[in-house]
């Protein structure tokens, strides 16, 4: 077991990033942050109130480990709605986070030595949770110039006999990419050829900003519904991490593996969250609907102020919450007689010298790249973008 940890890499680099963020502001230190990966509003009143209520009603105990029947219920019935398809409660259960819920996925399904395709740049722990089962992640480029779509003819080249999952996740995390038709599209015809699980991680679903659209893929494929695993959640659109509410959802023989995985792990999610999940959704559907103009403007913002940076290139990001610059025209500069190789060192730049926390593109298998998140207060959005244009420039 030992060994299968210090053989596992590393935790995962963004949270150790809020860990030294957390660690300097503690010490006085005066940091804005775009490292954070949420929203930087408050979660909905509705789920508030109704987890105050859950405490008070001593709706306390264990739940069923697959989560209550409302909420299972309630997602099963949106996920019908968006997609077209007949979702049952069965299909449906409720994990810690969509991270859990990929996690269980990845382990209802994978043997050692299986393959899981992943786009790369790429959410670390899509990465190290396929590492952590045995099985071997095999990355899909996709390059800002391509709008970090991916290539249909690159996803074919990465087909093998082991090939079992290609993991994706639209609206994007780090990039901000949202995918098109005909990127989709693409995606198919290679899952329907080979046979073979595709993964969707939608924790972003809801957060895309027109003329991007979000386009449901099952609606589009209806024909490769048994192909199809879902990993989505509360985190993101309704600014609920910390009460970790996720779900996975698919076809019933691999939910049933997946809860019976979470069983023998964490049991349920915690029932009061699941009591506020379930009022979040009930008495708030269009709360992400109301955050959108918000988030257009301060991407708005960001990209101008980017766009002025010279040397920095950036995709305008069609969904989620982050940009993600290339600063590779900034490698090789020096500060104070030091020299900045790697855009771990910019950031690290950033973060000593400006007070400015940014997370840098390795965590993402992504070197030359830093990733904003751009979800913060107008205040400290100028003054954070400032702090980069005078850091950056600063560079010689
Ligand atoms: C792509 C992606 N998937 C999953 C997660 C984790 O979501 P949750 O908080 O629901 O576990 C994140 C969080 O940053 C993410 O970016």
């Amino acid at each position: 077991m030992i060994d299968k940890m210090t053989k596992s890499p590393k935790p995962s680099g963004t949270m150790s990033l809020y860990a030294e963020v957390a660690r300097l502001k503690a010490g006085g230190a005066d940091i804005i942050s775009f490292a954070v990966g949420e929203l930087d509003i408050n979660s909905p009143e509705s789920a508030k109130r109704a987890g105050i209520k859950a405490i008070d009603d001593n709706f306390t105990r264990y739940t069923v480990s697959d989560g209550i029947a409302e909420l299972r219920q309630a997602i099963a019935q949106s996920l019908s709605a968006e997609t077209g398809q007949n979702f049952a409660m069965e299909q449906v259960i409720i994990s810690n986070g969509s991270k859990q819920a990929s996690f269980n996925l990845l382990a209802a399904v994978l043997n050692r030595g299986d393959e899981v395709i992943i786009p790369s740049p790429y959410f670390p722990s899509h990465l190290r949770q396929v590492e952590l089962l045995g099985a071997t992640p095999r990355l899909l480029e996709t390059s800002l110039a391509g709008g970090f779509q991916i290539k249909a003819e690159l996803l074919k080249n990465l087909i093998t006999d082991k090939t079992k999952v290609l993991l994706i996740n639209s609206p994007h995390n780090p990039t901000g990419a949202v995918y098109t038709k005909e990127t989709l599209t693409g995606i198919a015809e290679v899952v329907k050829e080979n046979n073979i699980l595709l993964l969707l991680d939608e924790i972003y679903s809801g957060l895309v900003f027109p003329p991007a659209e979000e386009y449901s893929m099952l609606k589009l494929f209806p024909e490769l519904k048994n192909n199809f695993l879902i990993a989505g959640g509360f985190s993101k659109a309704f600014a609920m991490t910390g009460w970790r509410v996720g779900f996975a959802a698919g076809p019933l023989e691999i939910i049933e593996a997946a809860g019976i995985i979470q069983s023998n792990t964490t049991t349920n999610v915690c029932s009061i969250s699941q009591k506020a999940a379930l009022a979040a959704m009930q008495q708030d559907p269009d709360f992400v609907k109301k955050l959108l103009p918000d988030l257009i403007s301060k991407r708005d913002t960001a990209v101008e102020l980017l766009n002025s940076i010279n040397g920095l290139d950036c995709l305008v990001a069609g969904g989620a919450f982050y940009l993600f610059p290339s600063v590779k025209k900034f490698i090789g500069k020096t500060y104070d007689g030091h020299k900045v190789e790697t855009s771990q060192d910019i950031a690290s730049y950033l973060l000593r010298k400006h007070g400015l926390a940014v997370v840098p593109g390795e965590s993402f298998g992504a070197p030359g790249f830093i990733r904003l998140n751009f979800s913060i207060c107008q205040t400290d959005l100028q003054k954070g973008l400032k702090r980069l244009k005078d850091g950056l420039e600063q560079l010689q």
